[in-house]
């Protein structure tokens, strides 16, 4: 039998086959046609005990598959090159390409504001307190001589969540509990933080505000010192020439109760349309503690006095930057925000 004829045949068909293939897998399925265990050429092993001159043979299988690997090994090895290449390319990065701008962010003007109030106080010797939006009736209302038939729960309308916790109205419950913490000592805190009230919204209203609350106790504390804290609260805040102004009122917690007025930084106290022609614009509610609400708390009204403050936190960043819309603030319009950055920075 003439196997060299054969080996040929073998040869020239699988190097056809192999340089047809256009894939890694095809390339495969060649080398599985004719070189695996059953593959056409390995099997031609079995004929070399038909032959004689079997080292003859042998030389020609082993030629032969020989050939054809070495012509499936480059090829696949051209293959798998230009698959890595391809890969490659897919995931090549070009690092000409711009860069994405940065946004950085600023801080929103309300929190500025509360910042800045924070560290006029803090120069001044206060501490910062905290105290709950969820609060109780008692510390909201009754521990500041507000009790439940008194007509100054209808000024402050409420979010209950029972019977007898609400969302708080003011920052003033904070006074009572930092009484009660304190216990007959002396006591120097402001409290900024947000409060609840159902109000309808409006330009100037909002069902959610913040105020800050301040409170001092101690000996000897007169209407002179509550006086002389907040025009140097005022002058840091709206500027030097600032004046202030006291109106006489009514807190149920403070007695005596004023409203306080800052000269109008618009029109310097002539009157303007922004002051609504008083040259005054009201800017904080604040009085003596009422002794009555020092005693609830365990204070010896006769030896301790004090005064307390809240501040619409709003309204001073309002005033501060021209803002026309209290609801501005809760928005989180990026126009409004990136505005007021330059306006600041300016
Ligand atoms: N709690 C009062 C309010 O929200 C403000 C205030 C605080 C008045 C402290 C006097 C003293 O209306």
């Amino acid at each position: 039998m003439d196997y060299i004829k054969e080996f040929e045949e073998l040869l020239s068909n699988s190097t056809k086959e192999a340089n047809e293939a256009s894939t890694l897998e095809e390339l495969a399925n060649v080398r599985i046609k004719y070189l695996s265990k059953k593959g056409l050429i390995s099997v031609m092993i079995n004929k070399i005990r038909e032959v004689e001159d079997k080292k003859a043979f042998g030389e020609a299988f082993k030629n032969c598959k020989d050939s054809l690997e070495a012509i499936l090994n480059s090829k696949q090895e051209v293959f798998q090159k230009a698959k890595i290449n391809e890969e490659l390319l897919k995931e090549k990065i070009d690092i000409t390409l711009n860069g994405r701008d940065f946004h950085e962010g600023n801080i929103n003007p309300f929190f500025k504001i509360i910042r800045e109030i924070e560290d006029i106080f803090i120069g001044m010797g206060y501490t910062i307190e905290d105290g709950p939006e969820v609060e109780k009736d008692h510390y909201n209302f009754e521990l500041l001589n507000i009790p439940s038939d008194h007509p100054a729960r209808d000024m402050q309308d409420s979010f209950y969540i029972d019977e007898t916790t609400l969302l708080r109205t003011h920052t003033s419950p904070v006074q009572a509990r930092v009484m009660e913490k304190n216990q007959n000592k002396p006591v120097k805190i402001i409290c900024p933080g947000k409060v609840f009230r159902r109000d309808d919204d409006d330009m100037t209203h909002s069902h959610q505000f913040a105020q800050v609350e301040g409170l001092v106790i101690d000996k000897n504390i007169n209407m002179g010192n509550l006086k002389a804290t907040l025009e140097l609260f005022v002058k840091k805040m709206f500027g030097e020439k600032r004046e202030i102004r006291l109106r006489s009122s009514y807190f149920p917690f403070t007695e005596p109760s004023v409203e306080v007025d800052i000269s109008c930084m618009n029109c310097n106290g002539k009157g303007c349309s922004m002051c609504k022609g008083t040259g005054w614009i009201e800017i904080l509610g604040a009085g003596m503690v009422n002794p009555k609400v020092l005693e609830m708390s365990g204070y010896d009204s006769n030896v301790y006095s004090g005064f307390a403050f809240g501040i619409g936190i709003e309204r001073v960043a309002m005033l501060r930057y021209g803002i026309d819309d209290i609801r501005r603030f809760y928005q989180n319009d990026i126009r409004f925000l990136n505005s007021f950055v330059k306006k600041v920075e300016d």
